[in-house]
């Protein structure tokens, strides 16, 4: 992102433009995965790396439900967080949380209830019975089991938390897109207590943002995730599922500017034929020598499973070679296991590389990771 400060922010969003948002998954897919393009203003700079925050709504349906169970009408006044009056129905729409459920919120509520019930799971050594209960649950859950609690809508600016927004990495390079930013989103969906569930933000994009409906965006850097200033040196992206997002961005960079350092991508997903995002795409940048090497994990398409860091263990001393050479190593996506996995695989390749003792292989991931080498994105 350029130094300038960004004109627009979280609390001042620009409402961009949606330009392109399809399906990415196939119809087979356990997934559902979307490419998202946005128009940005001109003016608007990111660079590889970066998110872009978007502000959600929650879906009309269920502030309706709200709405009934808590027997007002939508159009009652209230005041937002910064004591703007609106609409207590635009207040629910695009102030407040009411999906997942926080302990807090339970809190507040068992306060305004007086329910014992809410009152004990909201005791400080009752804080697993809390956890437990807010499990899968949101707002509507709530007003629903233990009706009665909100008397006054603005009561609701206590109970629920502030709608708050979501960041996605960013999947573009402005040498090629230029006033546009592309994203990767895959949408939440599943079933708790009975109720069908949609994640916030995701839901948002992939069922309510059809082209040309306006999204309030913010660009978002991330100094922590750069391409090394050095446009020779070797770099390998390990980015399965969404987290592909920013090595997209690298590799249009790379190639809009002609890097010439070689480039080297671990890829995965469930399945070959129904998740393989980007498939054209990266393979045409396979064929076309921008992307050095390419290796892919399909982790369902067989009985064992297998994943990115199997991949890497299978080309371990390609890898040290390349770290020999100054590579710099990336990894994006899940944050919980798989980064954990990729890092122990790492370290696998640098101890067999070097043939040394596991302390010096720790020294040596250690100094990747002051020379900035060795760069997280995970989430
Ligand atoms: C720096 C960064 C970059 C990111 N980049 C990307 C990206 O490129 N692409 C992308 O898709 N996401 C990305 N994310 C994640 C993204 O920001 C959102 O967290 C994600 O889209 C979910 O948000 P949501 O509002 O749709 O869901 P939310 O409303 O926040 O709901 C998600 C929550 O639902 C709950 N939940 C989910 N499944 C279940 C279940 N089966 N049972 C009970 N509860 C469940 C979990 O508590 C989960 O945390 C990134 C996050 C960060 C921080
Ligand atoms: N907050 C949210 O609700 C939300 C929304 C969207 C994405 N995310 C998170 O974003 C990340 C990316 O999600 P995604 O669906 O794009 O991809 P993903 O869940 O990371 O799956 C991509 C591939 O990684 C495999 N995988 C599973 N465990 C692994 C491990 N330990 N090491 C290496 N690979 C592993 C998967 O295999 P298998 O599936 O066959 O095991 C699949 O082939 C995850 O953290 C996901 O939870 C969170």
């Amino acid at each position: 992102m350029s130094t300038e400060k960004q004109k627009y922010t979280r609390n001042n969003p620009y409402q961009s433009r949606m330009l392109v948002n399809i399906l990415m998954t196939d119809r087979d897919s356990e997934k559902e995965t979307r490419h998202i393009e946005l128009e940005l203003e001109p003016g608007m700079t990111y660079t590889p790396g970066d998110a872009v925050g978007i502000l959600p709504e929650n879906r009309p349906s269920e502030v309706a439900e709200v709405l009934a169970a808590l027997k007002m009408r939508g159009d009652e006044r209230v005041l937002d967080h910064y004591k703007v009056e609106i609409s207590l129905e635009e207040a629910l729409r695009t102030r407040l949380n009411l999906g997942k459920l926080t302990r807090s919120s339970v809190t507040q509520y068992a306060k305004l209830t007086g329910d014992p019930e809410l009152q004990r799971i909201s005791l400080p050594e009752n804080r697993s019975k809390a956890e437990e209960y807010v499990w899968g649950r949101e707002f509507i859950d709530l007003i629903t089991e233990y009706p009665g609690g909100i008397t006054d809508p603005q009561q609701l600016f206590v109970v629920l938390a502030r709608l708050t927004p979501r960041m996605y990495s960013i999947a573009s390079s402005q040498a090629l897109v230029e006033n546009a930013v592309h994203t990767i989103v895959r949408v939440v969906r599943y079933v708790s207590h009975k109720r069908e569930r949609q994640g916030l933000c995701s839901g948002h994009l992939g069922e309510r943002t059809p082209v040309g409906a306006t999204v309030p965006i913010f660009l978002h850097a991330n100094h922590n995730f750069r391409l090394p200033e050095d446009t020779t040196a070797p770099v390998i992206m390990v980015g399965p599922g969404t987290g592909i997002a920013p090595f997209r961005a690298f590799l249009q960079h790379r190639k809009a500017y002609g890097h010439t350092g070689d480039n080297w991508l671990f890829f995965g997903e469930q399945r070959r034929a129904s998740d393989f995002l980007y498939r054209e795409d990266l393979e045409g940048m396979h064929k076309d020598g921008i992307l050095t090497r390419f290796d892919t994990a399909f982790s369902r398409d067989q009985t064992h499973k297998i994943y990115v860091q199997d991949r890497m263990q299978e080309h371990a001393a390609e890898i040290y070679k390349w770290l020999q050479r100054g590579a710099y190593f990336y990894v994006c996506g899940d944050a919980t296991r798989m980064a954990k996995d990729v890092d122990t695989a790492l370290y696998d390749a640098v101890a067999k590389g070097c043939n040394c003792t596991p302390d010096v292989a720790q020294e040596y991931i250690a100094t990747m990771k002051k020379e900035k080498r060795y760069q997280l994105d995970v989430y």
